[in-house]
Order: structure tokens, then sequence, then C-alpha cells
């Protein structure tokens, strides 16, 4: 039985982790919050890491506040730069194979086709700089310990999924009000279902040997843009949803978003041999998981 430990096991995509690892033979899931293991502390992560002996470790912890890292720059980085350094520098020392998750938000989104994995990003944002700096210490720290270990990067977008708080439950509670919605149609992207994530990466963990050690983009065949995001949902639910366009200067946020971060998935769908699921029928697929489980 091979031991993967799951930080930011509360998180939207830890859940998901720790729920699919569970089933999947051969593999057991140690699903690790931050009172278990907090990244931005060295002491706590060699703590959990000598107390769990894993064979591979998968980071799905992180500071997600978008906006409020405007305020919180130093925390923002402590969590998603530092930590995430620290974690792959243990697990790098340790050869212990290790998958880290990024972000769209390390572009400006001045591009207006798909982004590959080695354009040069220029994050707009706190949370966005606070990622790339944590992409490329996870780099540093496995190219530093010139380690038999594999480390992979995923940069993932628009990450949603059928419970806790996300775009898709936040836009079904607002359905409930019945009144009419105003959804920015000017910010391209793709939706990304949290459980065909955790299935992929943890496919990456039992096979190591299918993909090479980097930055991956992984994805759903698109774009859109969150208006067309939002008026899927109510179609698929045949909800009778007044949506109207607006632009991202009438929805003002503290922090600035990218225009267009469309994350190209086709290099990494034909290494492993897949192709990209278009996002609507992935949404689709999401929200039937739903309806089953209520
Ligand atoms: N959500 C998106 O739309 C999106 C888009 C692109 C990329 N991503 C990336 O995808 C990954 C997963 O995101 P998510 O949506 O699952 O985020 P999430 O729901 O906010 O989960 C993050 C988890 O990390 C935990 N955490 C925060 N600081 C920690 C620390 N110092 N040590 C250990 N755990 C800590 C949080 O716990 P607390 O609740 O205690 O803070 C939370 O449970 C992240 O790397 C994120 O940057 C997300």
């Amino acid at each position: 039985m091979r031991r993967i430990i799951i930080t930011g096991a509360q998180g939207q995509l830890g859940q998901r982790l720790v729920e699919q690892l569970s089933q999947r033979a051969g593999l057991q899931a140690i699903g690790l919050d931050r009172s278990a293991l907090d990244i931005s502390s060295t002491k706590s992560i060699e703590q959990a890491l000598n107390h769990w002996t894993p064979d591979a470790v998968i980071n799905a912890a992180a500071y997600t506040a978008v906006d409020q890292a405007e305020n919180e720059s130093e925390l923002a980085h402590a969590v998603n730069a530092k930590g995430a350094g620290n974690l792959a520098q243990v697990c790098a020392k340790r050869g212990l194979n290790f998958i880290h998750v990024s972000t769209d938000y390390v572009f400006d989104g001045k591009a207006s086709t798909p982004y590959q994995s080695d354009q040069t990003p220029n994050p707009i944002g706190v949370y966005g700089a606070s990622k790339l700096a944590g992409e490329e210490a996870v780099h540093a720290a496995f190219q530093n310990e010139n380690t038999v270990a594999k480390f992979w990067i995923f940069r993932v977008a628009w990450l949603y999924d059928s419970a806790g708080k996300n775009f898709l439950t936040t836009m079904l509670r607002l359905a409930e009000k019945g009144l009419p919605l105003r959804v920015v149609e000017d910010q391209w992207g793709a939706p990304t279902a949290a459980g065909p994530l955790a299935a992929m990466l943890i496919d990456c963990i039992d096979k190591p040997e299918q993909l090479a050690s980097g930055i991956w983009h992984y994805g759903t065949a698109g774009p859109t843009h969150w208006c067309g995001f939002a008026q899927a949902i109510f179609e698929f639910r045949n909800l009778n949803v007044e949506v109207h366009p607006c632009s991202s200067s009438e929805y003002p946020t503290k922090a600035p978003r990218p225009s267009y971060s469309y994350l190209d998935p086709n290099p990494l769908m034909q290494a492993l041999g897949k192709k990209a699921i278009p996002w609507k029928e992935e949404l689709k697929q999401c929200l039937l998981e739903q309806a089953e489980s209520n």
C-alpha cells in the first residue's frame, strides 16, 4: 500500500483527492488539514512526514482569497510561495514524488490564443504573484536536490465542484432568489471540475512514469466567459434565470483578473493519451452527480 499525503485536505480539491484516493486499490490517502500539516511551517512539515512516512505528497493547500490577498501579501506569500517551496524541498530531500497545483492567474491575460506552459508568466495581482513564486520555489527545490523523485506543477483555472463555495454553487444559490443576474462576459477561461482534476492527479501519482517532471496545463476544452458558464448552469438545471452580460468594469474587484486565461490542455492530454473534455460536458456530468447525491 503506497501512502499519499494530501495537504489542504479540507479544501475544495483536497476533499475530492481524499475521497477518490480512498477508493483506489494500492493507494492509501492521508488527508491532512492545516492543523495537522501547516505548509508555512517547516517544523510542521517535518513532523507530519516523519509521522506518516508517505511515498508521495500532493499539495492542495493554498491561500486562495484572490481579492483579500491584495491586503495580505505577506500571508499569501508565506503559504503559496514559501510554504510550497518548503514542502517541495522536504519532499525532494526524501526522494518523494510531489504534485503542486498552480493557477492561470500567473498570466496577465493579454494573450488571445491558448496559453502554453512555457510562455512567460506575468501576474497582475498578489495572489498570482505568490503562486508564481511558489512554482519557482518548487522547481528550484527539485533541481537543487538532484533527486530521483519527480515533481509536477499543474496549472488549473476556474475550479468548481458540486458542493462547497465556488462559481457553480454561488450561481445556484443566487438563482433561488429569482432575481435577474449580471455576469461578466469579457473574461475568458475554462471551467474545470475538481473531480476529474483529482482523478488525473491520482493517475499521475499512481503511474509516475507516464509524465515528465515540470509544468503542465490542465483543463477542459474551451474557452468560455463567466456569463456563458452561468447560462449553461441554468440551462442544464432548467432554471429560468434572467442573465445579463456585463463588463469587468461594471463589476469591479479589488484584484484585477486576467481577461483571457485559457490554458491549453492538449499537450498534457496528448502525453496521457487522452482528449480534453468539453467544459459543458464536464459541467453536465458534475450537475448530474449533484442531483444524484441529493
Ligand atoms: N479555486 C479556484 O478557482 C482555483 C483556480 C486555479 C487554481 N487553483 C489552485 O488549486 C488549488 C486548490 O484550490 P481549492 O479551490 O481547493 O482551494 P481551497 O478550497 O481554498 O482550499 C485550500 C485549502 O488550503 C488550506 N490552507 C491554507 N493555508 C494553509 C496552510 N498554511 N497549510 C495547510 N493548509 C492550508 C485551506 O485551509 P483553511 O480553510 O484552514 O484556510 C484550505 O482547506 C490551489 O493551489 C489553488 O491555488 C484554484
